[in-house]
């Protein structure tokens, strides 16, 4: 990314140099998805690459599912990373048009490397920021968007941009860091430390919004809650498992020290790991 980025988030940064240092194996997982992971039996999670992979997986489709994305639709992936959730999708149904959003380029050139069409489906990965969506209005059945939010500009314009693009009847869906109302007590004493913390290595995020400003902005911006799933539990194995194999791989698992923090705040209850779905409303 050049200077003039609007965004900067140097794990991304971290993740792209490591691409050409990592084997195979572990660089086809680390070029797929940049989310938590999902266990559906998080006390028996293993520590290994195929555990981390298929935790990936399985994050994409608890979110997709949440969102009622099924074969035949015309989906747009917000924040798409490196696609891997479009590959997810082209993985498992048929006859998608499928589109990823993202506002870095490096990323897209992955994800377009990465994709290969199946089962009649087809791609394009698209720069743009989520908050000025360069789609035509009413022409998606379905928007993604994984762990992202948190880094654009507003919420409120991005909900609104997806109320345009999306067609009636259409969903959201995406998944997010949620704070209890003692976290945002607690971050107006400790925010610049906590910020400063997860800053270094995730640039700006913006974790303030409660279940209930979502419910406040969806109302406000004409969706109806659909699905509001707290798997906070299912997600906790992320953080352990990920330095494990990072360490296995004799990579120094670059996010640690930030990486604690989001997984600190999630085992205090502090912040939850929520899956959220939406009904655009006419
Ligand atoms: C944690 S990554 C998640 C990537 C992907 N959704 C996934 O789950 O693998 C956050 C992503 O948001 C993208 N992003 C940040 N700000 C954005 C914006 N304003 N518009 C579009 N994408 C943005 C980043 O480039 C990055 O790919």
């Amino acid at each position: 990314m050049s200077d003039n980025t609007p965004v900067k988030l140097p794990y991304i940064d971290q993740v792209l140099a490591d691409l050409p240092e990592v084997d195979l194996e572990l660089r086809k997982v680390l070029s797929r998805h940049i989310h938590w992971g999902y266990w559906e039996n998080p006390a028996v999670a293993a520590y290994t690459l195929e555990s981390l992979a298929m935790a990936h997986e399985q994050l994409s489709q608890q979110v997709a599912d949440s969102g009622q994305v099924q074969s035949g639709q015309r989906v747009l992936d917000c924040g798409c990373g490196f696609g891997g959730t479009i590959a997810n999708l082209n993985d498992r149904l048929h006859d998608m048009d499928l589109v990823g959003l993202n506002i870095d380029p490096r990323q897209l050139e992955v994800a377009r490397a990465n994709f290969e069409a199946q089962h009649g489906n087809r791609a394009e990965f698209v720069e743009g920021d989520a908050c000025a969506l360069p789609f035509d209005d009413n022409s998606f059945d379905r928007v993604l968007a994984l762990e992202c939010i948190f880094h654009f500009p507003s919420r409120q314009r991005f909900f609104q941009e997806v109320k345009r693009v999306l067609r009636p009847g259409g969903t959201l869906s995406l998944c997010d860091f949620v704070p209890s109302t003692f976290m945002l007590v607690l971050d107006k004493v400790l925010k610049s430390i906590i910020q400063s913390k997860i800053g270094a290595n995730y640039g700006a995020v913006d974790y303030s919004y409660s279940i209930h400003k979502y419910r406040d902005l969806a109302r406000e911006t004409g969706f109806l809650p659909l699905v509001e799933r707290d798997i906070t539990a299912n997600t906790l194995p992320t953080y352990p498992v990920t330095a494990r194999v990072f360490n296995q791989n004799g990579l120094t698992y670059h996010s640690q020290d930030s990486a604690i923090v989001p997984d600190r705040l999630s085992r205090l209850g502090l912040i939850r790991y929520m899956i959220l779905a939406y009904h655009h409303i006419q």
